[in-house]
């Protein structure tokens, strides 16, 4: 089942992620620029900033915006109202089903909360013309590994604890080489798959504590009482700042670039 998201958050908050998917725009478009007039999607769009960027490098293209989660929709849908060159639609993107094949996929921080990579990219590679580009980014081997040593602690506390009977944590941190395997297999080829750290410092603990409920512990706060969410978050950032203070997220990510295959 996907996640919800509290988009109205995420919109404020997710700073780090424009960042990041600037200098992957900039990385992808030196190796192969944009004519700029290509049908793009834009996979996992959240409320759209990052499909803004690249809407910047195509004046006379069209993207495709998609997304599972019915608030990310709504509010990319408000974005880009008027803007003829964006359709915004609802898609778990493991069903996703394109009535034309795209130019170029993008993606930033959405694969690792899609366990299926197999399928996810089977599903991609039917979406692009042969020759099309998938360009994406998202959490690799090691993503936030301290975040996560102090979450887990956090859910061990007796007071959290009778909540996450069972829990499996269902994120796919990739590493390059399984990920190149997987792309080759689903008929990629020209493939680059590496990882690059992106330590993240936030201002305080506060400004951790509410990053962290917007973007990261959604799943784990859908398990617990509304009335403990602001207490779990603060607990885990007050962890995170204990080690280092002001306190960072020890971002892992996980960049691909491939091409789908042409037909010989
Ligand atoms: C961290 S946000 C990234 C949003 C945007 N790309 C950015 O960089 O700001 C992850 C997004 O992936 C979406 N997502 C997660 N699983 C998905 C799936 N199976 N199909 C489509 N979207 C999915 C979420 O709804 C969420 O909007």
């Amino acid at each position: 089942m996907t996640l919800e998201w509290d988009a109205a958050e995420y919109e404020v908050v997710a700073n780090p992620h424009v960042g990041w998917g600037t200098g992957l725009l900039e990385v992808a478009l030196e190796r192969r620029p944009l004519v700029g007039d290509e049908a793009a999607m834009d996979a996992g769009c959240g409320t759209g900033r990052v499909t803004e960027l690249l809407l910047e490098r195509l004046p006379g293209g069209t993207v495709l915006a998609v997304d599972a989660s019915g608030a990310m929709v709504e509010a990319a849908r408000r974005r880009f109202a008027g803007d003829e060159r964006v359709r915004v639609e609802r898609w778990d993107l493991l069903k996703l089903e394109v009535e034309e094949p795209v130019d170029l996929i993008l993606s930033t921080a959405t694969f690792h909360w899609i366990k299926n990579h197999e399928k996810l990219f089977n599903v991609l590679a039917s979406a692009l013309k042969p020759g099309g580009r998938l360009v994406a980014q998202c959490g690799g081997q090691g993503n936030i590994a301290q975040v996560t040593r102090a979450i887990e602690e956090v859910m061990g506390e007796e007071r959290f604890r009778e909540h996450f009977a069972g829990w499996r944590d269902n994120k796919e941190y990739a590493d390059p080489a399984t990920t190149k395997a997987r792309l080759e297999a689903a008929g990629f080829e020209e493939i680059e798959t590496w990882l690059h750290e992106e330590p993240t410092e936030f201002g305080s603990t506060e400004e951790l504590t509410r990053y962290l409920k917007a973007v990261v512990l959604g799943r784990h706060l859908e398990r617990l009482p509304e009335v403990d969410h602001q207490s779990f978050a603060d607990a885990v950032a007050t962890r995170v700042a204990a080690v280092q203070d002001p306190p960072v997220m020890d971002y892992v990510r996980l960049n691909i670039l491939a091409t789908r295959r042409r037909e010989s």
